[in-house]
Parts: C-alpha cells; structure tokens; sequence
C-alpha cells in the first residue's frame, strides 16, 4: 500500500503553511519527513491523516483519492500515531488501544473476544500488558505515547502515520517503537527530529523548510554536515559508525563551535592529554 501527496497547499487564515508538497512512500517502505520546528511536518502530515483540509493539491493511497474514501475506509488503510494525544473522558488504557479496533466494527457493535485478543497482543508488543487497567491520565508522557503506538498496532492497517512517536521516551524506548514500526514491514511515514535515529530506521527522508519540500533521498544522501548547517543552523559532524557501519551524527556543542571554527576537530580533542605532562614538568 503506497501513499502519494501531490503539490498539497495547506493554510490557516493568516499564511500558507504546506506549499506544493509532493512525496510518495512505497509499499513498505519507511519514509522520514526531517524539517525543523515549525516546518509544516504536522500540518502535512494532518492533511493525510484527514484531520486538516489541504487548498488544493491531491492525496492518494494506493491510488485512490483520499476524498473518495469513507472515513472509515481511511482508517482501516492508516492508523496514526501522534506528538500530543488528550481524552475528555477518563479512559482506561485497555479502552484507548481497544479504540483501535473501531473502524474493524459496524455500528453498534460490541467488543468481541477477537478484539480483547488482539488489544492484548497490542499492549504486550509496547511492553505495557500490566498497565491495561489503569486510567491513561495517569501514565507518563512515555508510557501514554506506547499505549498510542499499541492503539496504532490494535487498528491492523497496512500504512503508518506517524508524528514524532519518539517524543518523550527514553533511549530504550525510542529504539523499541522504532523497531516496532520497522518489524511491521508496513508502509511507514515518520516526522523525527533525531537524526541519527532517523539515518539508522528510516530508508528515505524527506526534508521540509518553510513548508516546502527542499530534500529527498536516501538517509546518506540527506544527512549531510551542510544539510544540518543549512536546515538546522547547527554544526555538526557525520561519519560512519566503525560498528553499526550507519550514519553517526555528532553535533558541536555552541560553546565549542568557535574553536572548531578555528581548529580540525583532532587538534581540538588532543589538546587535553598533551596539556596534562607539560603541567607537571613546570611543577617537578
Ligand atoms: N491552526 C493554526 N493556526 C495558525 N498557525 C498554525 C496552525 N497550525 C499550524 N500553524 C503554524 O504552521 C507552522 C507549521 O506548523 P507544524 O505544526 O506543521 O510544524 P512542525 O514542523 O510539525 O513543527 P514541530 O517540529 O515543532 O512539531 C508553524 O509556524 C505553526 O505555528
Ligand atoms: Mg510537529
């Protein structure tokens, strides 16, 4: 199942904030959409997952206009997992990833031992089984975006919509969703901020600026020390990983980055040692 934006504008009264957006992400394939704060990854990815209206522009999955589509059609292709995520209500976390299963059900219809199941497996797959009972207002912010990610897995769909799911969670965590998502083989499209992250799960990226698309590629093609420079106003490092053999991305420090101005980055990190024998020559 392939998802398809072409030339996508998305305003709010007063600008544009999506411009021309045009990507496609294959059947099976994980896609990374980088941009910095405020870039418009959200807001493209809400056009998608039907939640803002585009101006114009087209959006496919697997060749079929989003808008012929049911809302209900849409959810069995995409499930979403998103930054911010608030009930009303005071839900259990066994109800929030059994919400999951709604677009699987006619109307009216009750929960089956079908369902129970597959919420089960859900919980079990994000490591939060024991937590089934408990009021999803009372879980942190890492155990709340796990519960979104088995909601996610709960709802069964071939793509995968997905908004900084990393968000709040702990580096075991980070590395366990995204894993997750890469075990599916499903058609994945992920707004990231990490880069390494995104360099080691993602097999193409898309960077947006301004609203804009300005990028696309392979994560070695993308993540380069002047794209960083360029998108992020930071300096930074990339190399391959002498273990992983992935792209490793090292940023400067702003302190430091005067002297890595001024210096090769081995002369910086020698200093040290060289400085530690002379100080004890002028004392002996
Ligand atoms: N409903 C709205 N009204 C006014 N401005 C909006 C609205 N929704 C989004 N924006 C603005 O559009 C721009 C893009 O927002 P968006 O949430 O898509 O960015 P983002 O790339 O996801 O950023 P982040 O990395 O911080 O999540 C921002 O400047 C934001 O303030
Ligand atoms: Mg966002």
């Amino acid at each position: 199942m392939d998802i398809v934006t072409k030339e996508v504008d998305v305003s709010v009264p007063t600008k544009r904030i999506v411009n021309e957006a045009t990507i496609h992400v294959n059947d099976g394939e994980f896609v990374g959409l980088l941009g910095p704060n405020g870039s418009g990854k959200s807001t493209l990815l809400k056009s998608i997952y039907r939640v803002m209206k585009r101006d114009s522009g087209e959006i496919l999955i697997d060749d079929i206009p989003l808008d012929v589509m049911h809302l209900r059609e849409s959810a069995l292709k995409m499930a979403v997992v998103t930054q911010h995520n608030y009930y009303n209500f005071e839900f259990r976390v066994e109800d929030v990833v059994m919400m999951g299963r709604t677009p699987h059900k006619k109307a009216m219809e009750t929960d089956n031992e079908e369902d129970r199941e597959i919420v089960r497996n859900a919980l079990k797959k994000v490591n939060m089984l024991e937590f089934a009972d408990r009021a999803f207002s009372s879980l942190s912010g890492g155990e709340q975006q796990r519960i979104i990610l088995a909601r996610a897995l709960a709802q069964q769909t071939p793509c995968l919509v997905l908004d900084e799911p990393t968000n709040h969670l702990d580096i075991e965590y980070q590395l366990e969703v995204l894993d997750i998502v890469k075990s599916l083989h499903c058609t994945a499209l992920c707004a990231m901020h990490d880069l390494n992250l995104a360099a080691q799960y993602c097999d193409r990226l898309y960077v947006i600026k301004d609203g804009r698309i300005i990028m696309e590629g392979t994560p070695e093609k993308v993540i380069t020390e002047d794209m960083i420079q360029e998108i992020y106003n930071v300096k930074a490092a990339v190399s391959r990983h002498p273990k992983t053999g992935l792209l490793n991305i090292a940023y400067y420090p702003t302190f430091l980055s005067k002297a890595y101005d001024d210096e090769p980055v081995d002369n910086v990190r020698k200093e040290e040692p060289i400085s530690v024998p002379d100080i004890a020559v002028n004392h002996a």
